[in-house]
């Protein structure tokens, strides 16, 4: 890692999510100040990934490795950084999980809004007492970084989890996806009706960043 400048790192936040980037960004930026971190729309790359894998895992690397290698001829020293996201219910058996983004049945060429997936999942535990949830964020890395002759390549991933319920009704309008629906038992409120920095504080996706951010600063040999 000789001679490795902060300024020299790309981190690149692989997803179109507008959302998550709010999200992600800040954590991102606390790994040092002089790091930059992009969105892929700060880019201005255009790339829409498939999420074609049945594990968080699989999808949350199908992104990094997308991004990585559309940007590696641009950025000598690059990172990039994907989550994938799933609700697991369990009075659904651990439905929709790996599926949330496309939980409530649309007509073909169709994709459901957030606000469909919510109604669907309303109605389908509509007589559903079991109403415990987990939210869990696997995070994908991959870089290239100097090592100490040659470029040093990782790939790995991480995760959080945040345990709640699944409300009867939606309350709060902050957030997105599920969050009006998702109570979370140690702040006894919805995420929606949480700032995001108060969302930060303990959700799945900004622990499974901040486990991602203690990577990178072990990876890159930078003190917290
Ligand atoms: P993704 O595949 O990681 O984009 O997440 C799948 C789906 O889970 C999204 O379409 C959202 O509906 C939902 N989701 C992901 N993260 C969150 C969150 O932090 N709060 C609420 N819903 C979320």
């Amino acid at each position: 890692m000789k001679g490795l400048k902060n300024d020299e790192i790309t981190i690149v936040i692989a997803t179109n999510n507008r959302d998550k980037v709010t999200e992600i960004k800040p954590l991102l930026e606390n790994i040092a100040p002089d790091i930059s971190v992009h969105s892929l729309a700060d880019l201005q790359v255009d790339i829409e990934i498939e999420e074609t894998e049945e594990t968080l895992e699989g999808n949350a690397k199908l992104k990094t490795d997308a991004v990585f290698n559309h940007l590696s001829d641009r950025f000598p020293c690059l990172i990039t950084v994907a989550d994938d996201t799933g609700l697991a219910v369990s009075g659904l058996n651990g439905a929709p999980g790996v599926y949330s983004a496309r939980f409530a049945p649309m007509p073909e060429g169709k994709s459901p809004t957030y606000d469909d997936n919510v109604r669907h999942l309303l109605r389908t535990m509509e007589n559903i007492a079991d109403r415990k949830a987990t939210f869990r964020t696997v995070i994908a890395l991959k870089g290239r970084i100097p090592g100490d002759s040659s470029p040093y390549m990782f790939e790995t991933t991480v995760e959080g989890f945040v345990e709640g319920e699944i409300t009867r009704e939606k309350t709060g309008n902050k957030g997105f996806g599920y969050d009006p629906v998702f109570w979370v038992n140690s702040a006894q409120a919805t995420f929606a009706q949480m700032s995001t920095d108060e969302k930060n504080r303990l959700s799945h996706r900004s622990l499974a960043v901040k486990k991602a951010v203690e990577e990178l600063r072990r990876l890159l040999i930078l003190k917290p």
